[in-house]
């Protein structure tokens, strides 16, 4: 088992990885104190066992399964159950699941008697890898994403890949889209997608361990922690108007977002040709999408209304440039969209000549 120390002013957490993390933490964490676990409908039900055997006293909040759970209303459920639940300051909530489980668990425990100890014991790939680790805590409000939360440190994450046996394909490649996100920051993981996958315990390790080291250094998001959202301003805004899943329109934005890079010498060339090998590498995994890329304005829109990308009028993105190095890049709407333009040309170009 691999254990990681995340310290950051506010907290001391530990990461602990592997397939006994689960069984070697939650006696401890569960004798003597008053346990409060919030979970979604799928994990509870393929995962009853694993809650009768570590929480047969606790109170379990199961939420629906689904993004369009991460609301107000959830949240504020969860704490009339802990209220009447009668927590305290003691007791610990234990979020199993999803990011979803993860951002409002989280978020319910920052809340509650102003923080009680928070556990995380993330349940799929793209969890283990990211949203878990970190503190981001979150719901989401009137359709836009993450816009209440906490920055709140879990006390312990506890990584079990065991549990992402039961994940299906569309899960598992929204963490591939975060891991090549890694890849793109860290020269290790890097080197690792390019030999292939060999030892995913492993890979979630490095993950974990990258986005330790960026979180100590900047936890709220003033500088370094921002190199965490590669491929995201056009991947995201991919994701609002295609309706893919998240980790592929990540994939999507991270090879348009280099390919542009190169083209302006931002990004290394040779270097940004073999990233955009690795990333169209994890495109092809399970389920693979068609991507209508003809309406390159709508999705440019998109990033423009973005706020967190949005900057006087610019489009921000986090882009590699070279191994272990990445820089934020900021260009207008009009530069923006014609670079776009161009690197969907030459994805347009590279599909034509895979397909013949
Ligand atoms: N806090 C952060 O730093 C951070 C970072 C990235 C993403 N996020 C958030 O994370 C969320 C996305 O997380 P996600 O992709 O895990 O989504 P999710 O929590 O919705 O889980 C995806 C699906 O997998 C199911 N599932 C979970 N574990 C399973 C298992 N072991 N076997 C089978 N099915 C399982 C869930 O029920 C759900 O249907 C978003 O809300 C996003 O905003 C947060
Ligand atoms: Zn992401």
């Amino acid at each position: 088992m691999k254990v990681i120390s995340l310290n950051t002013p506010s907290t001391a957490s530990t990461i602990y990885i592997g397939k006994d993390a689960t069984k070697s933490r939650l006696p401890a964490l569960t004798n003597g104190v008053k346990c409060f676990v919030v979970t979604d409908s799928n994990v509870h039900a393929l995962y009853g066992d694993f809650f009768t055997e570590y929480f047969k006293d606790a109170e379990i909040f199961v939420l629906p399964a689904g993004e369009e759970y991460k609301n107000f209303a959830s949240l504020q459920a969860i704490l009339e159950k802990m209220s009447a639940a009668g927590l305290h300051r003691t007791s610990r909530v234990f979020a199993v699941g999803g990011g979803v489980i993860g951002d409002i668990g989280g978020l319910a425990a920052a809340l509650y008697m102003r923080g009680i100890s928070c556990v995380q014991i993330p349940t799929t790939l793209l969890a283990q890898v990211d949203s878990s680790v970190g503190g981001k805590t979150a719901i989401d409000l009137d359709g836009v994403k993450n816009v209440v939360g906490a920055f709140y440190q879990p006390q312990e994450v506890l990584v079990n890949p065991t549990f992402l046996s039961t994940l299906p394909p569309r899960e598992i490649k929204c963490g591939l889209g975060e891991i090549v996100k890694y890849a793109a920051l860290n020269g290790e993981i890097f080197d690792c997608l390019e030999r292939g996958f060999e030892d995913l315990e492993k890979l979630i390790a490095v993950c974990i361990e990258h986005k330790a080291r960026v979180v100590e250094r900047d936890e709220k998001e003033a500088g370094e922690r921002k190199s965490l959202n590669v491929g995201h301003t056009t991947g995201h805004a991919i994701e609002l108007t295609s309706g893919l899943s998240h980790g592929e329109c990540v994939l999507y934005g991270m090879w348009l977002e280099t390919d542009m890079a190169i083209k302006a010498g931002v990004c290394e060339k040779e270097y940004g040709a073999r990233l955009k090998a690795i990333v169209k590498r994890a495109l092809k995994n399970e389920p693979v999408s068609k991507l209508d890329l003809s309406n390159v304005k709508a999705f440019a829109g998109k990033a423009k209304s973005d706020k967190k990308n949005a900057d006087d009028n610019k489009i921000v993105m986090s882009v590699a440039k070279a191994k272990n190095e990445w820089t934020v890049w900021a260009l207008s709407f009009e530069e923006y969209v014609s670079a776009l333009e161009k690197a969907v040309l030459d994805w347009k170009r590279e599909e034509l000549v895979c397909e013949q």
